[in-house]
């Protein structure tokens, strides 16, 4: 039997509306490893395009130890637990290292045997992907062609050792689609960056993917190759790089009054502006991404106090306000065998009360789930900050009857997390995976009478 994709074939089994089946996609063991060279194979000539993609998350995506965690603790597991998401044996290693997936490595080995899955995405990856058998591609519908002539977005290249072709698809959104995109076995679309970025304004204006994650320098594509003013960087920072997070949302912070009276209330409003994400922030692996807002207010002695937001009453609104007596990931404890495992805090440490701008996913019993393929339904509530969208939050503070006179300093604070902490102690991830990252800081300072 041709094994096209196996989250596609178990979609097609679910009479879902789906697009043409991808006949012509990657299929599961259709290639050899020697069919791609290495990526050190190039290193010699591109090697400032090797040493940025070396950094990238990309380069990183099958070794890195979230990823090697969530594959064989988890979904590798129930993969033999449960047939409806046996696909994702091989699923997750079409996008997650495609050469194995094309050479019928499944599972592969885990990262410390140091085979060839290790190469992750690598440079014979996107540049043999001539194309995809979806109008608007995800599940790692792609085509792959490899060979001595490589995918090209310049029509005038002057290659040593190998061929170029120009290729438009190479240059375009879908290619990133392919593998940003995802559907689950239950039909949920459990990442959509490249569908978010087509619903919004920069896709309208024809600002790429690769505008904003490849940007362009003066220099030289290869060694010997000549000088040109846009050669395309490699190092695709994301949500994982401090400083592409760092202001992609701007923060302005509004009080009502002047001053603050004890035993008043005090009302203050924060206004949130993605004017730097080409699609939702958080994006991508939304089911983990949480992006938080604390506002706190300092007295005159140093003392901090908590502000909790205004609710809106919208649906589902109890998923992005923060709960540390709210439990969930049972799916997490209940696959790795622990028997009445009640699960872990939802919102890890997260203060009570903050909002949270995130798209909960929830499994087929309806408990909050970071297990993607896991996934039934995440329509539930979408709280995230879309592409040049504003969000204002409003908070309504009782001051304390004892606040000293003199200085009262207001804080509002914008984190990220990859992971909520919960998740990450509980499978005992590095704590650079989950550790908060400041996107964004507004302060204000009024008196107290
Ligand atoms: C012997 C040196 C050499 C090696 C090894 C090499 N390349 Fe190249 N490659 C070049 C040169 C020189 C160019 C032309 C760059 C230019 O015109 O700006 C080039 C161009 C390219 C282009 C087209 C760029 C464009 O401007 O459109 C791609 C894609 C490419 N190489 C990929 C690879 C990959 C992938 C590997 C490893 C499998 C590799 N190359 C190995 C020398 C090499
Ligand atoms: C995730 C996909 C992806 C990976 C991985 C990748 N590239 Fe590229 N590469 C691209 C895209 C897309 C472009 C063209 C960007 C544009 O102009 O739109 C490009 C451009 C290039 C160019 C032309 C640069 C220029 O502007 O003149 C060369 C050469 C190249 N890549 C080589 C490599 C090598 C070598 C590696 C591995 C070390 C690699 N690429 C890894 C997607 C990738
Ligand atoms: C063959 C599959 C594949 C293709 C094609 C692909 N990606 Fe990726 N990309 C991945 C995977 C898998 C990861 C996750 C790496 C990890 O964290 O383990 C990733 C991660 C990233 C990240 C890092 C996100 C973060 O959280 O920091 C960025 C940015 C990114 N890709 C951009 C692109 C762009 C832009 C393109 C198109 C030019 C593209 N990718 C094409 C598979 C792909
Ligand atoms: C207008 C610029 C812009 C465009 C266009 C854009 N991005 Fe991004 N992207 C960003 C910024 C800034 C971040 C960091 C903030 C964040 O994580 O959301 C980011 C983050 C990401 C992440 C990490 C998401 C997360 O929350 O962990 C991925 C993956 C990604 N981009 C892929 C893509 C892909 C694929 C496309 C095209 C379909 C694309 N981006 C288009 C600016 C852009
Ligand atoms: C359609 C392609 C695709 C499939 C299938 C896929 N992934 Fe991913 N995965 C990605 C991309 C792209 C990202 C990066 C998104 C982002 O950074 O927000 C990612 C991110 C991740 C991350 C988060 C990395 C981080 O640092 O936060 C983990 C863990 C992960 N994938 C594991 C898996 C597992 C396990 C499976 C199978 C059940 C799987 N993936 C299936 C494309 C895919």
């Amino acid at each position: 039997m041709r094994i096209a994709n196996g989250f596609m074939l178990m979609c097609a089994v679910a009479a879902l509306l789906l697009p043409s089946s991808p006949l012509n996609a990657a299929e599961m063991g259709s290639h050899k490893y020697e069919q791609f060279k290495k990526p050190t194979s190039c290193k010699g000539c591109h090697r400032d395009i090797y040493r940025e993609w070396s950094q990238s998350m990309m380069a990183q995506s099958f070794v890195h130890e979230w990823d090697q965690a969530e594959y064989f603790k988890l979904a590798l597991v129930q993969a033999g637990q449960l047939d409806k998401v046996a696909g994702v044996k091989a699923g997750c290693i079409g996008c997650h290292s495609p050469l194995a997936f094309l050479s019928g490595d499944i599972p592969p080995k885990q990262a410390a045997a140091g085979t060839r899955a290790n190469e992750g995405v690598s440079c014979e990856v996107c540049h043999s992907i001539t194309g995809s058998t979806e109008k608007e591609p995800f599940n790692f519908s792609f085509v792959i062609e490899p060979g001595k002539t490589k995918q090209a977005p310049r029509k005038d290249a002057r290659p040593r050792g190998h061929k170029a072709v120009y290729s438009a698809f190479l240059r375009s959104p879908e290619l990133c689609a392919t593998c940003h995109d995802e559907q689950s076995p239950y039909g949920a679309w459990v990442k959509s960056t490249y569908r978010e970025w087509k619903a919004g304004p920069y896709a309208k204006e024809g600002v790429r993917c690769q505008d904003c994650h490849m940007y362009r320098y003066e220099g030289k594509a290869a060694i010997g190759a000549k000088k040109r003013s846009d050669v395309a960087h490699h190092v695709f920072h994301g949500s994982h790089e401090a400083s592409k997070l760092a202001g992609a949302v701007d923060l302005a912070l509004y009080l009502k009054s002047a001053k603050a009276v004890p035993g008043r209330k005090l009302e203050l409003s924060v206004q949130l502006f993605n004017g730097k994400v080409g699609h939702m922030i958080p994006s991508g692996s939304s089911e983990e991404r949480m992006l938080w807002l604390e506002v706190w207010a300092i007295d005159e002695n140093g003392k901090s106090y908590f502000l909790k937001v205004d609710r809106k009453g919208f649906k589902g609104e109890e998923f992005t306000i923060a709960d540390s007596k709210a439990l969930a990931y049972q799916a997490m404890g209940e696959i790795m065998g622990e028997k009445g495992f009640k699960g872990i805090p939802r919102d890890g440490s997260v203060p009570d009360g903050a909002r949270i701008f995130r798209k909960p996913f929830f499994d087929p019993k309806g408990r909050m789930t970071i297990c993607q393929w896991y996934t039934a339904d995440n329509e539930v509530v979408d709280y995230r900050i879309g592409p040049r969208e504003s969000k204002i939050e409003t908070y309504t503070w009782t001051v304390p009857e004892d606040l000293p006179k003199g200085e009262l300093t207001i804080k509002a604070n914008l984190f990220f997390s990859q992971v909520p902490d919960s998740v990450g102690k509980y499978l005992g991830l590095p704590e650079e995976e989950y550790r908060p990252l400041l996107v964004n800081t507004a302060s204000a300072v009024i008196e107290v009478e």
